[in-house]
This record gives structure tokens, sequence and C-alpha cells, in this order.
């Protein structure tokens, strides 16, 4: 079984600078280099058709760090689920939590999944609970909703499901503590129950996402436990990847 390594750039590169990180990757660790990780490379809207080219036949895809609402003829400025197919993507990731705090809903999430499993794209469904919630003690729950409400109706095969705690994600080098690994692993266990139950026929895959770096990626990825990680900031350093990719390599 691969592991997956998701780097998501965020706007962390753009232009010329993500050409080069891409062409930097596809050398270092494309062909035939890892062949038991899974890695994609998300970069920003405008670079997926330039990083489409860069990594033809590298072993290493391409997703996209969001597509757009599903109500194609009226969404003005949005990315649909097939054009990001036919630039070349085959990820998505759907559902983070900086698309959730910019307005998009469970509901906006349920028909984006849809869209981009019927368009052929896996989906990466990013979950994860804000720093107020799990002080309550209500973690577990707060994300059991996120995920029965998104995967309502799903038929996709393969599913790639991220947990994300809100509150620790983009901490990475602030001195900040990033979520305890004892505690990621309980809530995958509530993520795989939850996947189990809401989409059976659906294949998923559960990562890790939250300032992962080179350091701490192996205490996240035990045997048996996340599918592999969703990663942002530390996924734009390439000593920082190269550790990583290694890490998940020996998995
Ligand atoms: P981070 O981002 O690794 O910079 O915390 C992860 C994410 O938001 O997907």
């Amino acid at each position: 079984m691969k592991t997956f390594l998701i780097a998501n750039w965020k706007l962390y590169v753009s232009g010329k600078a993500s050409v080069k990180l891409a062409r930097t990757y596809r050398s270092r660790f494309g062909g035939k280099k890892y062949p038991r990780v899974a890695q994609v490379l998300c970069p920003a809207m405008p670079e997926l058709e330039t990083l489409a080219v860069v990594l033809q036949s590298s072993g290493i895809a391409l997703g996209a760090q969001t597509v757009g609402h599903p109500a194609t003829a009226a969404a003005t400025g949005d990315v649909s689920a097939v054009t990001l197919k036919e630039i070349g993507c085959r990820y998505v990731i759907v559902g983070h939590s900086e698309r959730r705090a910019a307005g998009e809903t469970d509901a906006d999430i349920t028909l984006k999944l849809r869209a981009a499993a019927k368009a052929g794209l896996v989906p990466i469904l990013c979950v994860g609970e804000p720093a107020s919630v799990r002080k309550t003690g209500r973690a577990a729950r707060f994300v059991t909703t996120q995920l029965t409400r998104a995967l309502n109706g799903f038929r996709g095969k393969t599913l790639l499901i991220a947990y994300e705690p809100v509150w620790a994600i983009s901490k990475a080098g602030k001195g900040a503590v990033a979520c305890p690994p004892e505690t990621a692993d309980t809530m995958r266990l509530v993520v795989e129950r939850v996947a189990r139950k809401a989409a059976a026929k659906t294949r998923s895959h559960v990562l890790y996402g939250g300032s992962v770096d080179g350091k701490n990626i192996g205490s996240y990825l035990r045997p048996g436990g996340f599918a592999g990680a969703l990663i942002g900031f530390a996924s734009t350093k390439p000593s920082e990847y190269a550790r990583m990719v290694r890490v998940l390599s020996a998995q």
C-alpha cells in the first residue's frame, strides 16, 4: 500500500517560483525513486496548467486546492471539476478549513465532492475542529457531523480524508504545539469509523494535516495509522520535502 504525500502550496509559491520548485521535485523525487509514496503537488489555481506539463510522466500527480461550485452555468470566477480534470489534475482538495473560513458551507462541500468524483477526480476531503470545540470536548462529535454531511450521497470509488485540527494548522516553526500524535490517532479512528458507515462502498484513506514537517512526520505515520499527510508550508521547502518523502517511503 502506498502512503500519500499531499503538498498544499497554498499561495506560498507562485508564477516562475512554482515552476522551478516543481522541476526540482520532479528531478529529485520523481520517476521511480519513491515508488511507495504517492506524491501530489497542489499549486495555486493559475499554475495548474503549466505544472501539468512540468509533471508529465514524472510519477508525481497534480491536484487543485479547491474546486468551484457545481452550479457551473452561473458561478462567476469558479473553476469546475470537469475543467480541473481536463487540464490534468487527478486530485482536488475539498473543504479545507481556510475555504470553510471564507464561507464554504457543508452543503457546498457535499456538492463539490460529488462533482469531483463524477468528473473522475479523487477528492481530498478536509475535516477538523477549531480550538473552541476541542476545549469543550466535542471534537469527535464535530468531525463526525462534518463527515456525515459531506459524504451524504457520495458515490466515488476512492476518497482521501485529511484530519486537520484547525488549531494545529500553520504553526510550523512558531513555537506553538501542533497536535499531539496520540490525539490525532484517536481522531483517525473516529474518521475511519464514520467514513466506513457514511461511504461504505468507497475506498477511504485517512491522512493527517497540521504543521507536519520533516521532523515530526514520523510520529504521525506509525504503521497501521494514518495513510499519509497533507502538508502546507513545509512542502514548499525542498529539504523538508526530502526528509518527509524518505520517512513515508520507509513506512
Ligand atoms: P500546514 O498546512 O502544514 O502549513 O499547517 C496544512 C494545511 O493547511 O493543509
